[in-house]
Parts: C-alpha cells; structure tokens; sequence
C-alpha cells in the first residue's frame, strides 16, 4: 500500500512540474513514506529522515556526500499520523509531515516550503476521502490500484485503524475507469489493494452503479468488480491482496473459477492457529473456520496458491499455543509465509497486556515456523515438476542476469533461460524442472 501511495505522489509531483532523478544523491526534494505496523518500521523511517536532515544542514559524516543534493525533506505516511506533532520533537528540522490519507496535498506543501515555509503538519479524518489516488506514472506492465481504504476489525495488536481511518470503498465506476486507462497504457497486470479487500463494497454498496450490471448473476460487491475489471481487453492478469477468511464466500470462489484472469493466488493472514489466541486478538474466526476456506479454495484448483501472516509472540502465547500454529500452518500447506514478532503499538488493546514473550523466545519460534516453511515450500513446488506454467516475463533474474525469471498465476516466482528473444510484459510457457522453497526452475516450451 505505501509502495502504491509513493508511486501516486512521485506521479503527482511529475505532473506539477518537477523532475525524477535517477537517484537519491541528486535529489532535491527527499519524501520518506513510513510504516508504523510494527516499531521497527517506524524506527527505521524515523531514522532515514533524521539522516536526510543532517545531510541537508551539513551535519554529519559519511553520509553528507550521499544526499549533497537535498533541500527540502518531507515524511509521509502512517507513522506521522501515529506521532501527530510529537513528529516535529523526533525530527526538529523536517520540512513537512503529512498522514496517509492527505498525501495529495504534497505538491501544495512543496510549494509552501519553496517559499520558504517549514514545519509543516497535515493530519487527515479517519473518514476522510483523499484526493490523487489515481495518479499513475510512468508504469511498467504491472500496477497496483488501491480500491479499499483503512480498516474497521480493530484487532487487538493491530495499528492500522487509527493511522489509515475507516473503512471506505472507492467507487466502482472510478476503479474501472483507472483499471481502463492502465489497460490502454499497456499494464497487463494489476494488483487490487486493500487492508481486507475482500470487504469492497460492503460498507458503500451505493458505489457500484447500476450500469455495471453483473451478467453472472453475482449479488456481492466484489466479485463483480471482478466481473468487470475481467471484460477489460488488454488486461491479462487480477491479483489482490489482503483477504480475511469472512470473505471467502461462495461467490468469490466462483469468480475464481468463472474469470481465467483472476489470479489462483490469495494471501489470507492467519496470524495464529491457536483458538485462544484468535479469540483474544479479535480476529473474528476459529482455526476451523479458517482451514475450511482455504479447503474451500483447493477444492476447485488443488494448486491454488495460498500465502499468509503469523505473529509469533502474541502476549500470554504458550508453547502449545505455538505449536497449534504450526500444525495449523502445516494442514493449510502454505506456498509462502511471513513471520512476524509481536510489537506493542501505542494505543491498540494488546499493547494494555504484557508483552510477556521473551525477545530470544520471539526469535525462536519466528526460525521454527520460517525452517518448517522452508520444508513445506520446497514440498508444495515440487509437485509443480513437469507442470507447464503461464509465466508473465519480469525481466532478468536479479540473482543470475543470464537467467529471467516471472511469475505464474499463483505468484510463484519462476526462473528460465532466455532462449529466445524476450519482452517484458508478455507471456512464456514454461515447463517446470526444478523446485526449490522459493522459485521455480524451468524451460521455456516455445
Ligand atoms: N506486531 C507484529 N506484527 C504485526 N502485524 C500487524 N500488527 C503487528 C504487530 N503489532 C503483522 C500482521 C499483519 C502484517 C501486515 O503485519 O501479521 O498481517
Ligand atoms: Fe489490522 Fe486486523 Fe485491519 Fe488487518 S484486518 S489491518 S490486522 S485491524
């Protein structure tokens, strides 16, 4: 989502009239979009701009030549709506700070600290609309366009609802619009982002236009946005990302099985296989219920690709609670995972409990779960061997240049020989040889 909001800005700021250079060390204007979800992000960002600023007035050492350039260095994102203007206490010289629902505003603000302005604060509504979230740049074949904002759970660990606001669905009719309008560009791939995307539409079912008919009979918001994102020539490929088990409904399945550009891929965060532990993080659904719609999806494609988050460390987590995410992660047979260690967020339910998960504790179920992924990977790409798979070519690996490497339709990376002349952007067949915990190794079939 924040590589979205940055794409839109660098896009906005583009159509104001400024330029990109080709690196950090020749710019003039530095933004620095923050994450706040867990502390270490937002350290991290925090801390990236205090370099910045010292590079700016001269201060410090190696890195002074690195950022020669800068003038004016702005932070966006949701670490300054978590901070408000403690941001300006952290960062005593920062040009301007702006939360994640006002970014549009930046070319504004840019103007102001040219003129000579600094200090400046801009804290959107937790309602609040925002403006320029469908400025694209330059793209490639690949795009992401947001279509939900914020987060209405509140579960219990989680900061996203007080930085990102309420839930709002964009109008169906604008996400079409803007879907178009990449297709014509060339984008053959778009990711649909939301914090629970699945919900599209269940605040506002107002937005979807009675002239966006659904000839599949579908009744539910979703998957008739993706009926109609599918009837847009051009496009080849609809990802999105994140899910929550609630929304795996009977229709969505079907969508997956009716529309062949609707991605088998879906990341569905579990967060933890223990009953308890759900319950307490609010997390609305048993370990039961959550095997049951990833059941529900291999049922129809038993490749479907299913990817998650685990928080590992979840105050008062036991050793069996662990162990029962495990095994859970074993029944569901995740393609991928991210692991995580728990953070207190200011301000959130959890962070009231103790975090009481020794740090070396954390740090030792996260490599438990992260070997047993690695076992569980390498076995669920294996059955892929022999298979022949639609890859969407991304360019030359980033490992091995005399390799290329795309993805299937599950996101599998897969990595081939370019024998013959390729494009970026356009389709190979690939046949699998090899599979590894991570990538797919093949030949291309001509
Ligand atoms: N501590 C650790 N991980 C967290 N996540 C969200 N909040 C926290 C937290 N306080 C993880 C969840 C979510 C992912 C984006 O970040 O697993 O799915
Ligand atoms: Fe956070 Fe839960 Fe919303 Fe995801 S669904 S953003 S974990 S509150």
């Amino acid at each position: 989502m924040n590589v979205r909001d940055s794409e839109a800005v660098e896009a906005l700021l583009v159509a104001a009239g400024h330029e990109k250079v080709a690196n950090e060390a020749e710019a003039e204007l530095v933004i620095v979009n923050s994450c706040t979800v867990r502390d270490m992000a937002e350290r991290k960002a925090v801390g990236k701009c205090g370099n910045l600023i010292a590079a700016k007035e001269g201060r410090g050492k190696a890195r002074r030549p690195a950022n020669a350039a800068v003038k004016i260095v702005g932070l966006m994102g949701c670490a300054v709506k978590r901070m408000g203007a403690e941001v300006f206490k952290h960062l005593p010289n920062l040009d301007f700070a702006v939360g994640p629902r006002r970014f549009g505003a930046i070319p504004r603000l840019v103007e102001r600290c040219l003129a000579g302005e600094k200090g400046i604060l801009e804290l959107p509504d937790d309602d609040e609309v925002p403006t320029g979230m469908e400025a694209h740049g330059v793209t490639s074949f690949q795009s992401y366009v947001t279509v939900l904002l914020g987060c209405d759970n509140r579960c219990s660990y989680c900061i996203v609802p007080d930085v990102r606001g309420h839930e709002y669905s964009r109008p169906a009719r604008e996400v079409v619009a803007e879907v178009r309008a990449l297709a014509a560009r060339g984008v053959k791939e778009v990711c649909l982002l939301g914090q629970s995307v699945l919900r599209y539409g269940v605040r506002n079912p107002a937005w979807l236009p009675d002239d966006l008919p659904s000839l599949g009979g579908y009744t539910e918001a979703f998957p008739r946005l993706l009926e109609a994102l599918s009837a847009i020539e051009g496009l080849e490929r609809i990802r999105f990302t994140s899910a929550h088990p609630k929304g795996c409904t009977d229709e969505l399945v079907r969508a997956y099985a009716e529309f062949p550009k609707v991605c088998r891929h879906l990341h569905l965060p579990v967060q933890s296989g223990s009953d308890r532990v759900l319950k307490e993080m609010g997390r609305r659904y048993t370990r039961a219920e959550y095997l049951a719609a990833v059941a529900k999806l291999r049922a129809f494609d038993p490749e479907f690709a299913v990817t998650t988050d685990v928080i590992v460390g979840y105050p008062g987590e036991t050793e069996a609670d662990f162990e029962a995410t495990r095994s859970l992660m074993e029944e569901a047979g995740f393609d991928n995972a991210f692991v995580f260690k728990y953070s207190p967020r200011p301000g959130t339910r959890s962070a009231a409990l103790p975090d009481d998960v020794p740090t070396a504790e954390k740090e030792r179920r996260d490599q438990v779960l992260l070997a047993d992924q690695q076992v569980r990977g390498q076995a669920r790409n294996a059955r892929l061997v022999g298979t022949v798979r639609e890859v969407l070519v991304e360019g030359p690996s980033l490992r091995n240049a005399a390799r290329w490497s795309g993805r299937d339709g599950g996101n599998r990376i897969v990595v081939f020989e370019p024998k013959v002349p390729l494009v970026v952007g356009t389709s190979v067949m690939v046949r699998i040889a090899e599979a590894h915990p991570q990538i797919l190794i093949g030949e291309i079939v001509v």
